[in-house]
């Protein structure tokens, strides 16, 4: 994991699996959900994440940047609609 790099990509260099496609945080295909390490992260457009996946921890994994590690889960995680 280098610093700032995205979560996605951290992963993805460290071979595991995560599906993804517009990179902008936009289609939800690489949610996942942060079990441990959630202060380690800041999301590059947060407007595109409601308020309620945040608190649970469930982020797009393009667009969340890493300060730290992190744990997290993938599986049947899906994004709310941001709000308006
Ligand atoms: S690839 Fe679309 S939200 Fe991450």
């Amino acid at each position: 994991m280098l610093p700032g790099q995205s979560l996605l990509d951290a992963a993805l260099d460290a071979g595991q699996t995560i599906d993804f496609s517009c990179l902008t945080g936009g289609c939800g295909s690489c949610t996942v959900r942060l079990v441990e390490g959630a202060k380690h992260v800041a999301l590059d457009t947060p407007n595109s994440v409601s308020p309620a996946d945040l608190a649970a921890g469930i982020v797009p994994a393009c667009i969340t940047r890493l300060t730290g590690p992190v744990r997290f889960s993938k599986g049947s995680v899906s994004l709310s609609p941001a709000p308006a």
